[in-house]
């Protein structure tokens, strides 16, 4: 008997890559581009939270973008279950996948209610037969993001900045997505209002079971919510897999500098060689490895020849020197 075909992932990148071509008109000799997303493959399933991390540039917002649906790749394919997103996606499948922003401000309208916003894509996906039943499915989501019903009638200068993105989050939750992307979603707030929204995320997702796509460059809630990590250096995801294996033990060079900057004590990492230098150009990145220019443990070949992301059990790790480099974590010995 054959076994039942795998299920497809809930969202997935398979060899996306992203180039924004910056002027030189139609010389191609000329023309500059920026690599912000060069092959990169991830998936998601349900109830799963992929954490993305880097530093400012690596193309995590432009990831986001792609999985949403905001930005088409340049080459290779986004698919929501297992259905290429570039082509007319059946309604379902159109609000699968949802967007929570950095900045809940630029997200919202000022002068419609909070009760329009949240409203909109009830409207937009046809989920409500009446406006009765649109400001009871409201209210609801108000409610399952910690806000009392009259705040439909408030408009966004009226609540604080914490509460305006959990407005943002129950209108994600407004289209019943099994997915959310959420492209730093506590970079604006202050740190207990941060708390409050980690904890309604992990709320949300056991209630849910909802998957989360977190771009985020705060490792701390990283590690508070990830099941699983990748992390970006300009442009490619250099280091993946389970969250806990990459926080307590990272692997690739780039990610043992990066936890290195965590702002808490770990005895685990203590030693750790902390990141030094600046992200080169996404439009010029340096040849073979891009983190060799920054990276201690570089040798001419890393200058040379572009690492491959291989399967080490269940984690994937890009570094020439991977096997020579074991052992050295703790020292930062050559
Ligand atoms: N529309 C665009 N046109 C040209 N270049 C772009 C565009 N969008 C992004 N880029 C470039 O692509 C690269 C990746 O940008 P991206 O915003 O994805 O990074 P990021 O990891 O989200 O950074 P940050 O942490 O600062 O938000 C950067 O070099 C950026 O300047
Ligand atoms: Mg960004």
């Amino acid at each position: 008997m054959t076994a039942p075909p795998e299920k497809p992932p809930l969202l997935e990148l398979d060899r996306v890559t992203r180039r924004f071509v910056l002027g030189g008109g139609l010389d191609p000799r000329r023309r500059r581009m920026v690599h912000a997303v060069e092959d990169v493959s991830l998936s998601l399933a349900p109830g799963e939270t992929l954490a993305i991390v880097g530093e400012s540039g690596c193309g995590k917002s432009t990831i986001a973008r792609l999985a949403v649906g905001l930005s088409r790749p340049t080459l290779g394919e986004v698919r929501i279950d297992g259905v290429p997103a570039r082509a007319r996606l059946p309604r379902k499948l159109r609000r699968t996948v949802q967007f929570v922003s950095q900045n809940p401000w630029s997200a919202l309208n000022r002068r419609k209610s909070i009760g329009h916003a949240i409203g909109q894509p009830l409207a937009v996906h046809g989920l409500c037969a009446s406006a009765a039943e649109r400001a009871a499915r409201v209210a609801e989501l108000l409610e399952q993001v910690g806000l009392p019903p009259e705040y439909a009638a408030r408009r966004p200068a009226g609540v604080s900045g914490g509460e305006l993105q959990r407005v943002t989050v129950a209108r994600a939750l407004a289209a019943s997505p099994r997915a959310i992307v959420l492209d730093e979603p506590t970079a604006s707030l202050d740190v207990g209002v941060k708390a409050t929204l980690v904890n309604l995320l992990l709320d949300l997702r056991a209630s849910l079971g909802l998957g989360y796509v977190l771009i985020t460059h705060e490792l701390d809630i990283a590690r508070h919510l990830a099941t699983h990590v990748a992390v970006m250096y300009l442009g490619r995801v250099v280091e993946s897999g389970p969250a806990e294996e990459i926080f307590t033990s990272p692997r690739h060079p780039y990610t043992r500098m990066l936890l290195a900057a965590i702002p808490v004590p770990d005895p685990s990492r203590r030693g750790l060689v902390a990141l030094s230098g600046e992200v080169p150009s996404a439009v010029n990145p340096p040849p073979g490895c891009a983190f060799h220019p920054r990276c201690p443990y570089a040798v001419d070949l890393c200058g040379r020849e572009l690492p491959a992301l291989v399967d080490i059990g269940d984690r994937r790790s890009a570094c020439l020197r991977d096997t020579e480099l074991l052992g050295t974590a703790a020292t930062g010995d050559r």
